[in-house]
């Protein structure tokens, strides 16, 4: 059996003291979860929220890495300060850091939206390192709006996952996490159907069979991502293939995050 992971996103919001706020209300409401609570807050809470974290069962990741270990890489951060702040997890490949914007930023010229810089090349090089240094990565796949719209979700999806999987021995994956988030769906409200959904976390994992063989596969846990919320959780959660939840606004209230964890179960 798969223990499902609920992780909350935090992407660029809450300041220190917020960030505790959050974590210290969510302690008691979480308390006895039986899904894998995680929260990703922004790196400059993360050693506030790791110490909070201590003695509970709240796990804690980041939302990107760098693969060098140290020097002059200006901005980034290494595994190994993410280990010293006590962080299990790292998403690697969010559709925000591979330029993947949803429709509102289509029209925009290709150098404005690939800011962060990430490509699958990217994704699998800090795979790797994520799990030579011992985190667990959260790999984010997903289809843009206009790939779903020319019947190319799959093929993409596909692509994404052998390209992250590329090289990483057969046996580490199993512990790894997948989170697929059609883009479309990111922040948007609109949520993708249940057994669309449901369908292509199959595709994820029929994907990490073909490379890993059908034992990693069945171990490896599949997310579904995107405007997933209180009121359409159990629906979601229910599904066979979605092992869990990668959550972005309703992770920023404690109830909000809370009544999902719940959902579950
Ligand atoms: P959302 O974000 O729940 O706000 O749609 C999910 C994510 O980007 O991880």
């Amino acid at each position: 059996m798969r223990r499902p992971i609920i992780a909350g996103n935090w992407k660029m919001n809450k300041t220190v003291p917020e960030a505790l706020e959050l974590v210290e209300a969510l302690k008691p409401l979480v308390a006895n979860a039986k899904a894998e609570v995680v929260v990703c807050p922004p790196f400059t809470a993360l050693w506030s929220v790791g110490q909070a974290l201590q003695g509970t069962d709240i796990a804690m990741g980041a939302q990107n890495l760098f693969w060098e270990a140290k020097g002059a890489y200006t901005s980034q951060i290494a595994p190994g300060m993410l280990l010293d702040v006590n962080c299990k997890y790292v998403i690697i490949g969010h559709s925000e850091t591979r330029g993947r914007f949803g429709t509102a930023d289509a029209n925009l010229p290709a150098d404005e939206i690939c800011v962060f810089g990430d490509t699958d090349a990217t994704v699998n090089r800090k795979a790797k390192v994520a799990i030579n240094s011992g985190l667990i990565p959260i790999i984010c796949c997903g289809e843009m709006l206009a790939e779903r719209q020319a019947g190319k979700t799959d093929e993409v999806i596909a692509s994404q996952i052998r390209k992250a999987l590329d090289g990483i021995p057969t046996e580490a994956v199993r512990s790894i996490v997948i989170a697929y988030e059609p883009v479309w769906a990111i922040g948007t409200g609109e949520v993708c159907d249940s057994d669309e959904a449901n369908r292509v976390c199959g595709v994820v994992r029929s994907t990490v069979a073909e490379v890993c063989g059908q034992a990693v596969a069945q171990a490896v846990r599949i997310q579904y991502g995107g405007s997933m919320k209180p009121d359409n959780a159990v629906e979601l959660l229910s599904k066979p293939e979605i092992d869990g939840g990668l959550i972005g606004g309703a992770a920023l209230k404690a109830a909000d995050f809370q009544a999902i964890i719940a959902a579950a179960e």
